[in-house]
């Protein structure tokens, strides 16, 4: 007779053993008994686990609810194990992809602290690569992240305590008769199947992908000698886990088995649950089935020839309103960005951001140079107020702002066209080591007072009050001569519009957002201000404004703060400079950062005022060496300084 997991359970639990001697387990689809599950993962009426659900940014984990024994007691090896599994990938829109999903093994049931978007619901940003972390991952990863040194967007990693994979390639799979790797797409929101197999006798551990209509390929994707020694403990929890961004994504999983020291069970492939689009088809006649056949494929043939036609056009379809024609901006066609960006291609990719992936282009007729930002969207509602801001911004006019060229919208899409900074975002030349040149003083000096004069213009030199609302080190492009340009003015909106008016969000990016901004979720020109402060210190220091190699999240106006009050303020200018800059400059530059992201809001000088101690026009203020004792992370102190 054979036991019921449940039954097994149950012994289980009354008998308190802390590790189960089963150490098999199969299941061609899921039931609540059989799972812990966590954050927004579910588990579907007929019996899908969904890990995530069609909402940004949240992460989603489900595991096997008993943890397993994976060291033999008497000599402490590593068992050797082997697992099998059923996913797709299913993203709202079919060519943008979400984040993807991990098979891991982990000391404890759900990750506390994770991040979501890249971080996979696994790590955070600072214990991501930490040894402690005793997490084996296996990557089925859908966005290319440069911090993690991800080969491409669609990609099979295997991650040992931190998400830069120890070995990666391409989604494909080995077919024995032409010798070649067959290449798959994650996101298709087709099934998949994945099988990993460690062997402990050669320390080899194998991932291998297929379609699910194709049996195991006997050739791995993946095959990499790695010592799970170290990283596995006694106990571990095995199960999954993903995340999603701001691109909707749903990950599914459909079936999965595993065995501890042997073969994991095939999956009956056959009785996996069915997704969700997969409508169920009853049951007729074989007759009915006949003659409905025989429709089908008249019709098929004639809609094959329409569909021929409608897709052309449906491949540039675009969405244009009545009140859009009032707007003066340039609309650009769909076609022609299709055209300009060779349709959109992954060699033309310049980055993704939080708002969507930007695009490099080439304009067809002017052979103008530009960048195409593709923000997908879902509030009708919001779009025509939405649209209404950019076109006002595109009048703004400054040699220190990316200049908006235009826009073009098509149904949940809004596109908008930028003039090509040839050199990229400034943080690249602040962070990635793989950057051959460092900016020199003079360069960075000349990139601070460009931000500044564009935010001065923002602020209080164009017709309107323009609240920048994300200004960071990633937000700052340089072009061919390094002038430093702020780019995503008023971007930050699009989160407000359409948005529940019930939940205050604050907007802007961690680590510059003014400590009232998180009380009142009102961003001003002293919010911006605050941010600006926080960039300058940044270029001077080389660090980012959340030192995550400190001790628990020092943020850096705190420590350069410290530094000031013990009179080694120099210590904090980042070391690359190799000490060739103009001390007094330094200094200054060091102060009017301390003034700007001053705690109190009403310590904080305006952008005017910048400029002119920039300029030498205003003398700057005592500095209080002792700081009042006020850090930016305790703003309920700072609150109650501004209110006495
Ligand atoms: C859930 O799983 C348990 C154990 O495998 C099984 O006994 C039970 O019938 C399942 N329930 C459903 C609703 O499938
Ligand atoms: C996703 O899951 C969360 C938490 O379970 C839930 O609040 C939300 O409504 C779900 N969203 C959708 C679109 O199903
Ligand atoms: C555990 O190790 C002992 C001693 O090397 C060995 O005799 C035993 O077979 C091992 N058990 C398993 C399950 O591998
Ligand atoms: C990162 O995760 C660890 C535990 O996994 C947690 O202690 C820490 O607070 C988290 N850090 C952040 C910045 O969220
Ligand atoms: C790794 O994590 C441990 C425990 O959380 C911590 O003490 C240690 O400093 C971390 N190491 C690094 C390099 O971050
Ligand atoms: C498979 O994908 C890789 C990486 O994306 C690419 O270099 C290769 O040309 C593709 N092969 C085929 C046959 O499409
Ligand atoms: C991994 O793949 C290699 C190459 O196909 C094979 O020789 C080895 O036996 C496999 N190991 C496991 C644990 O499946
Ligand atoms: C694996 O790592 C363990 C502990 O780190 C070490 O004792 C053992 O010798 C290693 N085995 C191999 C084959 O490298
Ligand atoms: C697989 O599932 C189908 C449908 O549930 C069932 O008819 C079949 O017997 C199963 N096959 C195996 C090998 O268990």
């Amino acid at each position: 007779m054979v036991l019921k997991p449940s039954l097994l359970l149950m012994i289980w639990l009354l008998t308190g053993i802390t590790a189960t001697k089963y150490d098999d387990f199969t299941y061609n689809g899921f039931n609540r008994t059989e799972l812990y599950i966590d954050g927004v993962a579910e588990i579907t009426p007929n019996g899908l686990l969904r890990l995530t659900n069609t909402t940004k940014s949240k992460q989603g984990h489900a595991f096997h609810k008993v943890p397993l024994r994976f060291k033999n007691t008497s000599d402490g090896n590593v068992y050797s194990f082997s697992t099998c599994f059923v996913f797709a990938i299913r993203p709202e829109h079919p060519d943008v992809s979400g984040h993807g999903l991990a098979f891991v093994l982990s000391p404890n049931e759900g990750f506390p602290g994770a991040m979501t978007n890249q971080y996979l619901g696994l790590f955070n940003s600072s214990n991501n690569g930490n040894s402690t972390n005793h997490v084996l991952a296996v990557e089925l990863d859908t966005i290319s992240n440069m911090e993690f040194g991800d080969i491409d967007d669609n990609h099979v990693g295997i991650d040992v305590n931190g998400l830069r994979s120890i070995n990666a390639a391409p989604a494909s799979y080995f077919i024995g008769k032409t010798g070649k790797f067959e290449n798959l797409t994650l996101i298709s929101g087709e099934p998949m199947q994945v099988w990993v197999d460690y062997s402990n006798q050669e320390k080899r551990l194998n991932v291998t992908i297929s379609p699910i209509s194709v049996p195991k390929p006997s050739r791995p994707l993946l095959s990499s000698l790695v010592n799970l020694s170290s990283v596995i403990l006694d106990t571990m929890y095995v199960g999954f886990s993903s995340s999603t961004g701001s691109i909707l994504t749903s990950h599914y999983v459909l079936g999965w088995s595993f065995k501890m020291n042997g073969q994991a069970a095939a999956l009956n492939l056959s009785s996996l649950p069915s997704l969700p689009s997969e409508k169920h088809r009853r049951k007729l006649t074989s007759l009915i089935i006949w003659v409905a056949l025989g429709v089908v494929v008249f019709i098929a043939i004639t809609a094959s020839c329409i569909a021929y036609i409608i897709r052309r056009k449906a491949r540039y379809a675009e969405v244009l309103e009545e009140w859009e024609l009032e707007h003066r901006t340039h609309r650009f066609s769909y076609k022609e960005l299709f055209k300009a960006t060779k349709g959109f291609r992954e060699e033309n990719l310049l980055g993704v951001g939080g708002f969507g992936r930007v695009y490099k282009g080439k304009l067809p007729t002017s052979k103008t140079e530009i960048a195409v930002k593709r923000i997908s969207h879902d509030s009708k509602q919001g779009m025509r107020e939405f649209v209404g801001e950019i076109a006002s911004n595109s009048q703004l006019r400054h040699r220190n702002l990316v200049q908006l060229l235009g826009y073009s919208r098509r149904k949940g899409e809004l596109i908008l066209v930028y003039e090509f900074m040839s050199n990229g975002s400034l943080d690249k030349f602040l962070y990635d080591a793989n950057k051959p040149t460092t900016l020199s003083w003079s360069q960075r000096l000349k990139i601070i007072r460009g931000v500044a004069s564009g935010l001065l213009y923002l602020h209080e030199e164009w017709e309107q009050i323009v609240v920048h609302r994300d200004i960071k080190a990633s937000n700052v492009l340089l072009d061919g001569e390094m002038n430093g340009k702020l780019g995503d003015f008023g971007l930050s909106r699009l989160h407000d519009h359409g948005s529940d008016p019930q939940i205050t969000h604050v907007v802007g990016t961690f680590g510059y957002i003014a400590p009232e901004l998180t009380k009142t979720g009102r961003a001003t020109t002293s919010t911006d201000v605050f941010a600006f402060g926080v960039f300058t210190l940044e270029v001077v220091c080389g660090r980012r404004p959340i030192m995550q190699q400190e001790s628990p999240d020092l943020h850096l106006v705190d420590w350069v703060w410290g530094s000031w009050r013990n009179g080694v303020i120099l210590e904090v200018i980042d070391a690359r400079l190799g000490g060739d800059y103009d001390v007094g400059e330094v200094e200054l530059i060091l102060k009017i950062g301390l003034l700007c992201s001053n705690p109190v809001r009403a310590a904080r000088p305006t952008m005017r005022q910048v400029m002119q101690l920039l300029d030498g026009d205003l003398s700057l203020p005592e500095i209080p060496k002792d700081g009042r004792g006020i850090t930016v992370s305790s703003p309920d102190h700072a609150e109650a300084l501004e209110e006495s």
